[in-house]
């Protein structure tokens, strides 16, 4: 992994040390994770977030279990490994990148069985640095393909955090405007604060200020009245999980943005690696959405704002439908509508160059 750059997830002797982002951007804490659990618990307690981080950890996770097992057949190593990526695929339901990265690491597992356990501990934990090298290599090219779009922009919004904090590099949505601003230093971006986890607040704002970018942090309901001035050139975010109609879920408050968009004739973007993909849904109907911790938003950063007591809704996630997204950033290319057709032929570009 790249030395000395802003980065959520580190490997080193079988364990996975995560930045703790829950107390970003006021601590820089990592967290040792050296068991199946902790790891799993760190993805569910949101101490590491983002469609690609979170898929990448889950891949550690299988490999702190591989490097650590005291198993002495195939059959007890399998019986381990199989239940680590259990247990991490129940952490969190949304994010495609989870459940890609722990097929992964089960095909590899099966794919090494005959091997001595020895043998198949060191392939796993490769296929664990593997899946985060590349990650860390899809986000350069996907900051090429968006930064394009960006290129006459002057001022951006974004959503939620698809930085180096939500990746394996510099971000996905988060790496186009920092390509962009190399060229174009008077690029300025909007951040949301994107309630209620304050990821924009919190963490978008820390990536931006670090790479030296302008940029001013406002709270969610203030996007439509900046694009009513003519405020916003273009929108960019990340995604979660992206179906085959193009629908794409991510952060909350998405879809909201893509109607604004819409309305004010703003181009939509969504930038995002084909780990993201999930063609096997055709619509967003499919997605499964997380529902999370009611006091995430009557306590939001442990402030009592509301009575805890009182119900609350929070989805962690919306879903965009496809014909509002103007394009998706791969790190293919750039797909446009019909989205049925340019994202099966980016997916299947991406599976022909890695045979
Ligand atoms: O709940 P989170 O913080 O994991 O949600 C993250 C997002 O919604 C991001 O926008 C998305 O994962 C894209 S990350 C490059």
């Amino acid at each position: 992994m790249a030395k000395g750059k802003l980065r959520a997830v580190r490997w080193s002797k079988g364990t996975v040390h995560l930045l703790e982002q829950r107390v970003l951007p006021f601590r820089e804490k990592w967290l040792k994770c050296d068991t199946v659990e902790k790891v799993a618990k760190g993805i569910e307690d949101m101490s590491v977030r983002g469609a690609p981080a979170i898929g990448i950890t889950a891949a550690y996770g299988v490999a702190v279990a591989a490097v650590r097992s005291k198993a002495k057949t195939t059959a007890q190593f399998d019986k381990e490994i199989s239940g680590a990526i259990a247990r991490l695929r129940k952490t969190r339901p949304t994010a495609v990148n989870l459940f890609w990265a722990l097929d992964r690491m089960d095909e590899c597992l099966k794919a090494v069985a005959v091997l001595p356990v020895s043998d198949q501990k060191r392939a796993l934990e490769k296929e664990a640095f593997d899946i985060h090298a590349e990650d860390e290599a899809l986000c350069e090219r996907l900051g090429q393909h968006g930064s394009k779009l960006l290129a006459k922009a002057k001022n951006v919004l974004t959503h939620c955090n698809t930085g180096a904090l939500a990746t394996g590099g510099d971000g996905t949505a988060l790496a186009a405007i920092t390509q962009a601003a190399k060229k174009n230093k008077k690029l300025h971006v909007w951040v949301d604060e994107t309630r209620p986890y304050l990821q924009g607040a919190r963490l978008t704002a820390y990536e931006v200020a670090h790479a030296g970018i302008d940029f001013h942090l406002i709270t969610d309901n203030m996007a439509a009245f900046l694009m009513k001035q003519k405020k916003v050139d273009a929108i960019i975010v990340g995604a979660d999980r992206i179906v085959a109609n193009g629908d794409t879920a991510n952060k909350i408050g998405t879809y909201a943005l893509a109607i604004m968009a819409k309305a004010h004739g703003i181009p939509f973007y969504v930038s995002a690696p084909t780990t993201t993909l999930d063609l096997t849904k055709k619509t967003g109907d499919e997605i499964e959405i997380e529902q999370r911790n009611p006091r995430e938003v009557t306590h939001p950063q442990g402030v009592p704002i509301a009575k805890e007591d009182y119900p609350v809704y929070n989805p962690a996630f919306d879903v965009t439908p496809g014909h509002l997204i103007t394009a998706i950033v791969l790190e293919t290319g750039i797909c446009r509508a019909p989205y049925q057709k340019s994202l099966r032929v980016a997916l299947n570009k991406e599976q022909k160059g890695r045979a």
